[in-house]
């Protein structure tokens, strides 16, 4: 393990020093666009202003014979748009595959000041993120960059799960991880053809009544326990998790149900991939009005978050006035960006 006065050294001479402080932002959507497609380049500044983090996927879904279109096409684009407050990222190849070191070395060299987030696929132990801290302070030094280029990790394989806690822990460049349920569902060998979401078959059976009849069978969350796992990661690192794809964008009602579950579970936002899932993550991934009111009652009662009082029937004490802490805080956040918002939450 390296020594904690360590970890805060750049990796190369020259290399901006990592961050000590995670820049605080709004990321309740990723949304994917492929940048090997003209018109969906095109179209970057418009969705731009829709989203809070426009990602360009250099991955899987983009052909083999397109691999080195997207990254010259998400060159152009981050070179052409002004894309404001929103984040700007990249989902660059795996760390095994033949186009990741132009991947590193194009996007770091030519639109490094404009990147701030880079994904990167199949993440299976803390040595991958190594490699790449490592790669990514040299190519900043030698391209003369002034503040790093974040590393988001996609937990997508059994082994990546495995070591979730040492990927959480291994580099002050981890900006966040993200469930990849596609892939990891292959690597664990589940009986799915899903990108994401339940499946009818995997549910809970409530035992036959003396009474005979139908008995009631409930759906069960195949995710609940790698959430939940990369969440307790994250959380304990003070990195952030996201809920990745939801692949069938004829079911918005499942979507979002996947989503919600994500995010009160303590996932930050989620993938977008189709258009139509901007909304829902917009809708899910921002608090609801009617919580973060009584949350507001829970802070103004206990203006120094100790003691206990009653709300509405409710106890609350110090731990229920952290979780109204977290709800104000993130719908702060909110209002700062959406009017709208901010009046509903009585923040503007
Ligand atoms: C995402 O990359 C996934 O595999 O689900
Ligand atoms: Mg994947």
């Amino acid at each position: 393990m390296k020594a904690p006065r360590k970890f805060f050294e750049p990796l190369a001479i020259g290399a901006p020093a990592p961050l000590r402080e995670l820049p605080v932002r709004l990321e309740r959507m990723i949304h994917f666009i492929p940048p090997h497609v003209e018109k969906m380049r095109a179209k970057a500044a418009e969705i731009a202003a829709q989203v809070d983090v426009v990602l360009g996927n250099l991955e899987d879904a983009v052909p083999i014979d397109a691999k080195q279109a997207a990254r010259d096409g998400f060159i152009a684009m981050a070179q052409a748009t002004d894309f404001g407050a929103t984040g700007l990222w990249a989902r660059v190849n795996a760390l095994n595959s033949p186009w990741i070191v132009d991947d590193l070395t194009r996007l770091v060299g030519e639109v490094g000041d404009k990147l701030d987030v880079l994904m990167i696929p199949k993440i299976e132990g803390d040595w991958d993120i190594h490699f790449v801290d490592q790669y990514l302070a040299l190519l900043e030094a030698r391209y003369g960059l002034k503040k790093p280029i974040l590393i988001h990790a996609i937990l997508e394989t059994a082994q990546g799960v495995k070591n979730v806690g040492d990927i959480a822990a291994s580099s002050p460049r981890l900006h966040g991880m993200s469930l990849g349920p596609a892939d990891l569902a292959a690597s664990r060998a589940m009986k799915t053809t899903r990108v994401g979401g339940g499946h009818p078959d995997y549910r809970v059976l409530a035992d036959p009544s003396a009474a005979g009849g139908a008995r009631i069978a409930a759906q069960q969350d195949p995710w609940h326990y790698t959430i939940a796992r990369m969440v307790d990661a994250c959380a304990a690192n003070g990195i952030k998790a996201f809920y990745g794809p939801f692949g069938d964008f004829s079911d918005p009602e499942a979507c979002e149900a996947q989503f919600r579950n994500a995010f009160l579970l303590g996932c930050a936002g989620a993938w977008t991939l189709h258009p139509s899932q901007i909304a829902l993550a917009q809708k899910v991934f921002s608090p609801d009005p009617a919580e973060v009111g009584f949350a507001q009652k829970i802070l103004a009662a206990m203006p120094d978050g100790s003691g206990a009082v009653m709300i509405d029937g409710k106890m609350q004490d110090d731990a229920t006035w952290k979780q109204a802490k977290v709800l104000v805080d993130l719908a702060r956040q909110v209002a700062a960006k959406d009017a709208d918002m901010a009046k509903l939450y009585g923040l503007s």
